[in-house]
């Protein structure tokens, strides 16, 4: 007996049918606000990844699937699509398109974390970025398309966590006094935070260490050390936030687990998740591009949804119907059977779900009929071949109609 590989889990239906609603509703919203699709490989360099969401995040230091290829490169499945993203808007020249460019994605990311409720080593995001403007009107944008997606998939009780990083400019004064507080409090923390206090004191405050907590409350809050554009910026992404009259908390120590952060972060939490309550991340990222080897500077801001806990989300309180079938044709016998295929391939043309029995006992087929939720069900034997005429049951009713051949393809496609 093989089973899937820790972490990684298939989505079975009736489950499945909730994923596509929830894409389909996301790809709604994200035309509406003028955004396009992009599609970049699972696999990477992984210098991309060591380089864009750096080597001292939890994220490359420890869950990273990298190997090596058979001529020797590193590789990486992806464990973010922002990097990505951001290698092809550079490769492919993506600047000088007019305008913004406003790109989404959806697709399995992977880490290798512990797994439990929520937390799996293959996982989905669904994304955006909007890349080419350090505009807070950008900001506030990218926080209203995220919002309006949650009400699209019927989610309302969430919370906006909300938070300036600021630029690199105000993070090496934060850092600077951050690194001087840490000499005193570092070595009463855990092996990881020792670490970071030197090499980037600022992933101190990502700690997830319970006994670790109570010092890193006490550390001083990178809002007090924003130099003046840098809290300006945050002022006007709050003004656009509260002219949309989108409610909001700031967290000072909301500083994400990724290291291209630069000025707004945000997250967006759900009750119903329990301890993996994170439904999605998101955040600016002006100087990552230049990081990554462009020419021209491509400030950006962007966000991911955890798709494996919206879907959680939106599974809360809501019987899943078992898929529905319009029609079941029960065939009597091997002539019917040929016949019945070549009717069921008619009626699918009307976009009619239809599904042929192969039992030889009718009863068996009309069971099976019950337990697919059949709107109508079909038995065709040798006297409706010759006869051309077919009777239609209506199985919530239990009314029974007797239809020549065309019209029962007319009241099927008007039933839909
Ligand atoms: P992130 O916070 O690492 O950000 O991930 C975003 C979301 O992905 C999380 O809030 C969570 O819902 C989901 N997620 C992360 N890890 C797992 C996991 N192991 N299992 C299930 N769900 C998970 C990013 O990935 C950034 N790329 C977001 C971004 C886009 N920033 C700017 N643009």
């Amino acid at each position: 007996m093989i089973y899937s590989v820790k972490g990684m889990r298939d989505i079975l239906p009736p489950s499945s049918t909730i994923w596509n609603e929830v894409e389909a509703a996301a790809r709604r919203v994200f035309a509406r606000f003028n955004y396009r699709e992009i599609r970049t490989p699972v696999l990477e360099e992984t210098a991309l990844f060591a380089r864009g969401v750096g080597e001292e995040t939890d994220i490359v230091s420890k869950e990273m699937y990298t190997f090596e290829d058979r001529d020797g490169s590193s590789l990486t499945l992806r464990p973010e699509n922002t990097a990505s993203v951001l290698r092809a808007y550079i490769e492919h020249r993506l600047d000088q398109q007019p305008g913004l460019q406003k790109l989404y994605y959806l697709g399995p990311m992977f880490r290798r974390e512990r797994p439990q409720k929520g937390r799996y080593r293959q996982f989905y995001q669904i994304g955006a970025e909007a890349i080419g403007s350090d505009s807070p009107a950008v900001d506030a944008e990218v926080i209203e398309l995220v919002v309006a997606l949650l009400h699209e998939v019927g989610i309302h009780d969430f919370q906006l966590l909300i938070n300036s990083v600021g630029s690199k400019e105000s993070r090496a004064k934060y850092n600077e006094a951050l690194r001087a507080q840490l000499k005193d409090v570092a070595p009463r923390m855990c092996v990881d935070c020792r670490r970071r206090a030197e090499t980037n004191p600022l992933r101190v405050l990502d700690c997830k260490v319970p006994e670790d907590q109570p010092i890193i409350e006490q550390l001083p809050s990178i809002l007090e050390f924003l130099n003046d554009e840098d809290r300006e910026h945050f002022e006007r992404v709050r003004e656009f936030l509260d002219d949309r009259d989108i409610a909001y908390t700031v967290k000072p120590r909301l500083v994400r687990g990724l290291d291209y952060y630069a000025r707004t972060t945000f997250e967006i939490t759900h009750g119903a998740l329990g301890a993996q309550n994170a439904i999605l991340g998101g955040g600016r990222y002006d100087g990552l591009a230049e990081l990554l080897g462009s020419r021209v500077p491509a400030p950006g801001i962007g966000f991911s949804i955890g798709e494996d806990r919206l879907v959680m989300a939106v599974e809360e309180g809501k019987t899943l119907a078992a898929a529905s079938l319009d029609l079941y044709i029960a065939p009597m016998g091997d002539a019917a059977l040929r016949h019945c295929a070549v009717l069921a391939g008619d009626i699918r043309k009307l976009d009619v779900s239809v599904e042929v029995g192969t039992d030889r006992k009718l009863k068996r087929m009309l069971e099976l009929a019950n337990k697919l939720a059949a709107r109508y069900t079909l038995i065709v034997g040798d006297n409706e071949i010759v006869s051309q005429s077919y009777s239609l049951k209506d199985m919530a009713t239990g009314e029974q109609e007797t239809l020549n051949r065309q019209a029962l393809l007319e009241h099927l496609a008007k039933s839909r």
